[in-house]
C-alpha cells in the first residue's frame, strides 16, 4: 500500500513541517536518543479514503475518556523513536491515528503499527482540552532543552513566574515570542496521568510550561510556533549563563523596558 505521505498532499505537508521541527530538536541538542515526543490534530486534512480506512493495530486504551477527541486524527512520534530518524523518514518513527467512537482508545491507520509516544496521555488530553474551549491549537511539542532543564533543578527559578520574568528581561525577542511566558509543573512521574492532569491546570495560563528535571511542553496553533517559543526561552538561558560563566548576574531589562514592550506588541500578559 502507498504511503499516505504519496496519497493525501495536505496531509503530507503537515507531516513534513512535524520531520522539519523534528530535525531542529535534534540539532539543537535537545533530543537524544528518544527524548521528546510530538502530537499534531491532522483531522482537517483527512480525506474519505482515509477516513474509511480499516486500523492496523487493535484498539489501545487511553486511560480514561476524552469526549471532545470524537472523530479526530493525530500524527504521533512512536514511543522509543528518535527525533533524528523521524526528520528523514517520517512514517518509519511515526504513525496516524484514529480516536475510537467511545472516546477512550484509539488505533493506528497508516503507515505501519508504530506504537504512539509513551506521553500520549498528555498530549492527548491537552488536545482535547484545545477543541473543548474552541482553541485552533493542533501542536503538542515536548523535548529536553538543556539549559531550561538545567535551571529547574534551582528551587528559586520554581517560584511562580522567577523564570519567566528572568527570561523574558534577557531579550525583547523572548518578551514578544514567548508573551504568555514559561509554566512551572512540579515533578511527575513521565508519561503520566498526575502529569497530564498539572499540565493541563497552567494551559489556562500559558503556552510553555517547565515539566521539572525532566523537559518542556509548547502548544500552539502549529509545530513551529510552538518550536519558536522553546527556541526563545532557550536563547534566553544561553544569554543568563553565557552572562554568569563570564562572571557578573546579567542585570536584564528594566521593568519599565519591559512595560514598554508590552504596550508597542499589545502583550497579553
Ligand atoms: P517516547 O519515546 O515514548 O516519546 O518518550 C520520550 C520522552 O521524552 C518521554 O518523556
Ligand atoms: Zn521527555
Amino acid at each position: 500500500m502507498k504511503s499516505i505521505l504519496e496519497t493525501n498532499l495536505l496531509l503530507a505537508t503537515k507531516i513534513w513541517e512535524i520531520a522539519e521541527v523534528a530535525g531542529y530538536l535534534w540539532q539543537k541538542g535537545w533530543a537524544e536518543r528518544n527524548g521528546g515526543n510530538i502530537t499534531v490534530n491532522v483531522t482537517e486534512t483527512i480525506d474519505d479514503d482515509l477516513r474509511s480506512r480499516q486500523a492496523i493495530s487493535d484498539k489501545i486504551a487511553i486511560g480514561r475518556t476524552l469526549p471532545y477527541l470524537k472523530g479526530t486524527y493525530f500524527f504521533c512520534k512512536g514511543t522509543n523513536k528518535r527525533m533524528r530518524d523521524l526528520a528523514r523518514n517520517p512514517m518509519e518513527n511515526g504513525s496516524l491515528v484514529r480516536i475510537t467512537d467511545d472516546c477512550s482508545s484509539y488505533e493506528i491507520i497508516a503507515d505501519k503499527a508504530v506504537k504512539p509516544t509513551s506521553e500520549i496521555a498528555s498530549h492527548l488530553s491537552m488536545h482535547n482540552y484545545f477543541i473543548g474551549k474552541s482553541s485552533d491549537y493542533k501542536a503538542v511539542v515536548h523535548t529536553h532543552p538543556i539549559d531550561l532543564i538545567a535551571m529547574t533543578h534551582h528551587p528559586a527559578f520554581l517560584q511562580k513566574d522567577a523564570l519567566s520574568r528572568l527570561l523574558w528581561s534577557m531579550i525583547p525577542e523572548t518578551r514578544a515570542f514567548c508573551p504568555r511566558g514559561l509554566g512551572i509543573i512540579p515533578y511527575q512521574l513521565p508519561s503520566s496521568f498526575d502529569l497530564a492532569d498539572a499540565t493541563l491546570k497552567e494551559l489556562d495560563e500559558y503556552d510553555v510550561v517547565m515539566w521539572e528535571k525532566h523537559g518542556v511542553c509548547s502548544v500552539s496553533e502549529n509545530v513551529m510556533e510552538a518550536f519558536d517559543m522553546i527556541d526563545v526561552l532557550s536563547k534566553s538561558a544561553q544569554i543568563y549563563l553565557t552572562a554568569k560563566a563570564m562572571g557578573f548576574e546579567p542585570t536584564g531589562m528594566s521593568d519599565l523596558q519591559m512595560e514598554e514592550l508590552k504596550t508597542a506588541f499589545n502583550l497579553p500578559k
